[in-house]
């Protein structure tokens, strides 16, 4: 299992987002919080590896090359019924502030 320490939690407060590249996950990643809840997913979109950004005041994620909005809790698609495909999560801790994600 492999383990990365990303931002402070308190980052999350100031900024909708924290989005990286992980060479170790072979992934970008997306941290965002909502509702006072932290989620922990890939920032490529299952359509065609587009970039996804979570839109805070409308709640939920979205790629900015075709347009597909996905659920920002199970990362299902919101407004193409027939793409099946959803947006990976990652496990992620919280220890003396920082936020830890997690790949098997
Ligand atoms: S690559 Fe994301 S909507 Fe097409």
């Amino acid at each position: 299992m492999i383990k990365k320490k990303f931002c402070k939690v308190s980052y999350l407060d100031q900024n909708s987002f924290f989005k990286t590249w992980v060479n170790e996950f072979r992934d970008e990643i997306i941290i965002f919080k909502r509702k006072n809840k932290i989620y922990v997913k890939s920032a490529v979109c299952p359509h065609f590896g587009g970039p996804i950004s979570f839109d805070k005041d409308k709640d939920y994620l979205f790629c900015y090359w075709h347009g597909l909005k996905f659920s920002a809790v199970e990362g299902k698609c919101l407004n193409q019924k027939s793409f099946k495909p959803c947006i990976i999560d990652y496990l992620y801790e919280v220890k003396k502030n920082y936020i830890y994600v997690y790949k098997k």
